[in-house]
Order: structure tokens, then C-alpha cells, then sequence
């Protein structure tokens, strides 16, 4: 698994959220989030786990919304830094943190009535694996997104510091497939990529979000962009 090692780093914890999703990169955090109730809202009331939950991002936007919701992540520091926010915005009691393995989960056989993994796919050298693990464990819903093989992803990501798996369409078709689980809906955006986002003054970031969301719209859009979105459900 890439980044393992990578995130148990205490600073490059502390400053996961601030060098992703400070300055235009608050476009993408805001993008990430409407993907995740597009596909499993409105969570009121319902189970959901979240595997790989970093820093709590959507961990603590899903509590606020009345979900019971579990973080799953192998990082100890990450974690510190999830619970800080959980308790920051109020649900500290709301949320369940917990260490572990992605690929050994912790829970029964559909525990959970949805299953979230955001930027986890990219690190995950054994993907058909993990999945048929979040399928075992979700009695309903799966979403996750992946970064896409042909796209502006792919020219500079050699350069990053662990790489990361790019996927094509028809390969996370076939795992899905493979994990027992149905596509329900998948969704491609960001011709520009995040890395992107990341680098350009503040003031450019919403007109260039808005020039690439056009983009993506017109034919041949979804085929450009760098990032794909996936629901599947238990079938
Ligand atoms: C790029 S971060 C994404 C965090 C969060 N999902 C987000 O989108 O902000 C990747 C996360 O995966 C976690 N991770 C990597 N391998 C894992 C594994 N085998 N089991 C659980 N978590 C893992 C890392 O510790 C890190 O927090």
C-alpha cells in the first residue's frame, strides 16, 4: 500500500488540510463533499463507515448531518488530527474513530448501511481486495472516487512523492463488477487537476473552476477529466 508509511508522519498530517484544501483547493474539498451525499445522502440516521478517513474531513461533515458514522484509518497521526476536528465542530461524541487496516476491517458482514473511500484507491496496490473487503461490510451503499489513467493526472504523476495508481474506466468497471457490487452512478470531473487548484493564486481559482466545469459538460469532457466519482450498491 503506498502512503502508509508516508502519513504517519506527524506533520505531514498536520498539514494535510492546509496544502490540499487551503486556496483554490477549497474548490475541490467543496466538490469531494457533494460527491459523497450526490451518492449516499441524506445520511440522517444511517450507518456509515468511512475507511481511509484521514483528517476527518468527511467523517465529520457526515456526523453533522445525523449520520452514525465510524473513521477507519491506519495513521495515528492523521486520526489525532480527525478527532481535533470532530471535537472543534461539535460532534466529538458523534464520531468513532478508529485505527486499523483498511484490508482487515473490524466489523460484521454488512454492518454498515454505506461504506466511504475518498483518495484511497490511488495507494491501494491490491484494489480488487479492499473492495471485496468494503463490500463485505456494507449492507447497501459503496462510494469511492479514483484518479483516471488517460488525463492531465498522468503527465505529472510520476513527479509525485509515491506516484499513484491511475485507473481507466473499464478497469474500476470490472472491480466492481468483481467486488459483487452494481454500478449505480459514476461522474468525471476536473479536466484541470487538483494539483492544479493547489498552485494558482486565489483569485483565479473559482473562474477556472468554472471555464473547466464547462469544459467537462461538453462532449468528450468526461473522457478528459482527471477524477471519477463511483456509487455502486450491494447487489
Ligand atoms: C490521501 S489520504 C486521504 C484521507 C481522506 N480520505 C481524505 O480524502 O482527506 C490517504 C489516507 O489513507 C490512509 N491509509 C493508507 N493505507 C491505509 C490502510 N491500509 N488502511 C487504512 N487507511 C489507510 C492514510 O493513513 C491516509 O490517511
Amino acid at each position: 500500500m503506498k502512503g502508509q508509511e508516508w502519513y504517519q508522519a506527524t506533520d505531514v498530517a498536520q498539514e494535510y488540510d492546509d496544502k490540499r484544501f487551503s486556496r483554490g483547493g477549497r474548490l475541490i474539498d467543496r466538490r469531494e463533499k457533494e460527491a459523497v451525499l450526490d451518492a449516499i445522502g441524506p445520511v440522517e440516521g444511517k450507518d456509515v463507515l468511512e475507511i481511509a478517513c484521514g483528517t476527518g474531513r468527511f467523517t465529520v461533515m457526515l456526523a453533522e448531518r445525523g449520520a452514525n458514522v465510524v473513521g477507519l484509518d491506519i495513521s495515528a497521526e492523521m486520526l489525532s488530527e480527525a478527532r481535533a476536528k470532530a471535537r472543534a465542530r461539535g460532534v466529538g461524541d458523534a464520531v468513532e474513530f478508529l485505527r486499523g487496516d483498511a484490508g482487515r476491517l473490524p466489523f460484521e458482514d454488512d454492518e454498515f448501511d454505506a461504506v466511504v473511500a475518498m483518495r484511497f484507491f490511488h495507494l491501494a496496490d491490491t484494489p480488487a481486495a479492499y473492495l471485496e473487503e468494503i463490500r463485505r461490510v456494507s449492507g447497501d451503499q459503496v462510494m469511492f472516487d479514483t484518479f483516471k489513467r488517460y488525463s492531465a493526472r498522468s503527465v505529472y504523476n510520476w513527479a509525485l512523492p509515491m506516484g499513484s495508481r491511475l485507473y481507466s474506466r473499464s478497469e474500476v468497471g470490472s472491480l466492481i463488477e468483481g467486488a459483487g457490487l452494481e454500478l449505480v452512478e459514476d461522474s468525471h470531473d476536473f479536466l484541470l487537476p487538483y494539483g492544479f487548484y493547489r498552485k494558482i493564486p486565489n483569485v483565479l481559482a473559482s473562474p477556472l473552476r468554472s471555464l473547466d466545469t464547462t469544459l467537462g459538460g461538453a462532449p468528450g469532457g468526461d473522457a478528459a477529466a482527471s477524477v471519477s466519482y463511483w456509487h455502486a450498491s450491494v447487489e
